[in-house]
This record gives C-alpha cells, structure tokens and sequence, in this order.
C-alpha cells in the first residue's frame, strides 16, 4: 500500500500518503465477487426490487454507520485489528470479551475465502473461454450448458480453484500487494468502465425496460425474511465489514482526514458498482427469457450470451473476466490477511510460512464447496433445521457467514462505539459539525443495532 512514513502519537506504524490511498484501498476491498456476481444473483433469488430497496436501506442504516464505527476503532488502535481492540478494552475499561470481534471476524474470512476461492476460479476458467471464442453465437440453452459442463467437474472446479488460491498465497506471502494496489487503482475503473459498456448494451436489448423495473420497481411479497436477512447480510458482505478489514485499514489513517466523508465515499463507490452489474445483467436475462431467479451461476449466463452476440465480443469478453479476476483477488488478499496474521502471532512461523499453512486450509475446505456443486449436491448437512432445509455446504458457508458471523461482529463493534465509548472521544475522532454527529451517534446506538437485532430475531422464530 502507499504510505508515508510520518508517524503519529498514537499510530506504531506508518500511514497512508493520501484520503485517496485509503479509498481505493478499502474500495479495492469491497469491491468484488459480491457486487458483480453475487448482488445480482441474490436478487433474482429474491424477487428484485423490495429486496434491492431492503439492500440499499440496510448498506445506509447499517452498513455505512458500522464502517465508520470499523474505522474508527482501527484509527484508535493504531495496531492489528485483535490488538486495537485489546488495547481500547484496556482503555475503557470494558470486558475483555469484545476482543472477539476480531476473533469472529478472522474465522469467517477463512470461511468464506475457502468458497471466494472457487468462484474466482470460475471467473478465470471464463478468460479462457472468452479467449477460445467459445461464445460466439451461441444460444441460452448452450451457454447454460458451457456452466452447467463446468459446475459438473470437479477436477477442473479444483485446478481452477487451485490457481486461484496459489495466486492469493503468493500475493500475500511475497508482500507484493503494493504492486497489486498499484495496479488495481488503473484496473478498477477499468473493470468500471466495462461494466458501463455492458449497461449500454443492454439497453439496446429488448429486455431493457424489464429489468430496470425488475430492479426499483418494489413488490413486497416476493420478499420474504429470509430475503431480508440475506440484504442485511449481503451490505455486510459487500463493504467488506465485520472482520476487522476496515479496522485494518482504519489503522493507517491520518488524524486529520474526514471517517465520514471517506466512508461514504467507499460505500458509494460500492453500491454503484452493485446497481451497474444488475443493470448490465438483468435487462440481458429478460430479453433471452432466462430465469433471473437461477442462482450463482446467473453472470456466468447472462454475460457471456451477450458477449456471444455483440462485436468484439470475445475481445471485451476477455477483458472483463480478466478484471473480475482483479477485483476478487484484491478482495480475496484482505480475506487470508486476517488468518495468517493471527497465525503468524501465534505461532511464530515467518510470514511466508503462515501465509502457507492458512492458504493450504483454505484450499483443503474449498474442495468441501466444489463438492456439493456436483457429487455432493445432495448432501444438506443440517438439512434436519428448517431454515437450513435442502442447503449443500457451500449454501451453509455463504449463509454461515454472510448472515450470521458478519453481522454479529459488525453488530458488536456498533454496540462498541455506541455504548462503551464516551461521546466525547467519539465525536473528537469523527469532528463532524453537531447536526450529522447527532445522526451518526443516535444511528449507531439505536438504529444500527436494533435493526440488526431485529432481522436476527424474525429469522430464529
Ligand atoms: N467485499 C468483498 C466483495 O464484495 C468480499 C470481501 C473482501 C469481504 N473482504 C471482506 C467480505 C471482508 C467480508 C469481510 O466481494
């Protein structure tokens, strides 16, 4: 990352050199796999636009006044995220239970690491398929067919998981990230740029109009509560929060640079992105009368039917699944950081040895996922609970995760920053003018919390 070597009273460590290193680096973050695969799958899973609406409420309530909370805590700490929150637990005074924050955090960036994986592989085998020019002029029923060939077999679901994997173990481990960064800040708008191309297109296709409707026009009852756990869930997801990331990045701040303006800005940048793959995607599954609600798989359809059919197809087709590659990788490097970390603390290996050994688990339990994409998909491991009915392990992991573990960590750092800090120092650390301090601490002590305590409560009963 690019940093400067000033140090403050507070910080151990040295900084970012701009407001703008920190975005795109925590943009860099939360942009990825969620927003251009999995936003637009999960909502045609649960019917468009109520969840969309749920989605966009929850990234404002809930999302945006945890990431500042997130970085403001890291800010504070100036260290690792378990060791800032030991440190202002000392502070504060407080129980020394809310250090685990970090410790739910860093298991579930292990977790879903483990599934990221073999979706990015994905996204590298359809390089190559682009390349090959194996769209071209193909119909619905056999570019559903290319995925479904694909999600069939697992030896290539393992080698492509496999190459991703050893790409995120040698980024990590080699400490090249400055290098990535670097890149991703031309990369990301590239990736930006093809996403907008691909919105153009599809409002040349007949499909237009529906899916833009399909999107913002609300209907409630296609959404049910699980729907709104999974919108909670997913702005969790998506801005990255609840595992301590942003506390991370928090942690190299400058004093004197705006947590709320930053924060929105990432969160912004972020839903953007999100409402442009859906607006790229939905308008091309209407206009082919495919089924918006087919589930992971609906970019790895929907996309390369158009690629398939538009000039320069396999040229842009190529570049986008590159750069999709991109984006999951720098989200996936914040995804290992947390376990080999923890490892590297616990254990004294070197930083290239841990990075190993965490990576190696991830990929042993990613194949846990690859298998119940074909020869387990009918293994439903808590099948006997209701709300985990007909769920393979890697629907568990991504519900695990994503629905629970996030949101109770982020819930915990809200309740954190509302109910344990003093208002002073909370205000002090945001220095915003009193109208929208008030807005932020009445959110993250009310709002905030009983919104999420409420989604959790609805979907135990
Ligand atoms: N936000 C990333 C995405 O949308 C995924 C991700 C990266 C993530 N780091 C995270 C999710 C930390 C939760 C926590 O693809």
């Amino acid at each position: 990352m690019s940093t400067t070597n000033t140090t403050t009273s507070r910080g151990a460590h040295q900084h970012w050199s701009s407001r703008w290193a920190f975005i795109l680096a925590a943009t860099g973050s939360a942009v990825g796999l969620g927003n251009i695969w999995k936003f637009p799958y999960i909502t045609g899973e649960n019917g468009g636009g109520a969840f969309v609406l749920v989605y966009l409420l929850c990234i404002a309530a809930v999302g945006l006044p945890i990431l500042m909370a997130e970085v403001l805590l890291g800010r504070k700490g100036g260290r690792s995220p378990i060791a800032s929150m030991r440190e202002l637990v000392k502070q504060h005074n407080a129980s020394s239970g809310w250090i685990s924050i970090g410790a739910i955090g860093t298991i579930a960036a292990f977790l879903i690491l483990s599934f990221y994986s073999v979706i990015g592989g994905w996204a590298i085998s359809y390089v190559g398929s682009s390349i090959s020019g194996e769209f071209v002029g193909k119909d619905s029923d056999a570019i559903g067919g290319l995925f479904g060939a694909m999600l069939g077999n697992p030896t290539s679901l393992l080698f492509w998981h496999s190459v991703f994997m050893i790409t995120v173990i040698f980024i990590v481990a080699r400490g090249v990230k400055a290098g990535l960064e670097k890149a991703v800040t031309y990369l990301m708008p590239a990736l930006f740029v093809l996403l907008v191309i691909m919105m153009i297109y599809a409002m040349t296709t007949s499909g237009f109009a529906q899916g833009a409707s399909f999107l913002f026009t609300p209907d409630f009852s296609k959404l049910s509560t699980e729907g709104v756990l999974t919108a909670l869930g997913h702005a969790f997801f998506t801005l990255s929060l609840g595992m301590g990331v942003m506390m991370a990045y928090g942690s190299y701040l400058d004093d004197n640079i705006s947590i709320a303006k930053t924060s929105i800005t990432v969160g912004l940048m972020d839903t953007v992105v999100a409402l442009v793959a859906g607006l790229a995607i939905f308008p091309i599954v209407f206009a082919n009368g495919m089924e918006p609600s087919s589930g992971p798989g609906l970019i790895f359809v929907s996309l390369p039917l158009a690629f398939g059919s538009m000039s320069l197809g396999s040229l842009i087709g190529t570049l986008f699944f590159t750069l999709l590659v991109f984006a999951a990788l720098t989200s996936a490097i914040s995804l290992l950081e947390p376990s080999v970390e923890w490892l590297e603390e616990r254990s004294g290996f070197t930083r290239i040895t841990a990075t190993i050994f965490a990576g190696a688990a991830v990929w042993a339990l990613g194949i846990l996922s690859i298998l119940s994409l074909n020869l387990w998909s009918d293994v439903h491991p808590l099948g006997m609970f209701a709300a985990f009915e007909g769920k393979t392990i890697f629907d568990l992991l991504d519900y695990l995760t994503a629905n629970i573990m996030l949101p109770l960590a982020g819930l915990l750092a809200a309740l954190y920053v509302g109910w344990i800090m003093k208002k002073e120092d909370v205000a002090a650390e945001l220095a915003m003018d009193s109208t929208r301090f008030n807005l932020f601490w009445n959110t993250v002590r009310y709002i905030t919390p009983v919104a999420v305590i409420i989604v959790f409560i609805y979907n135990l009963l």
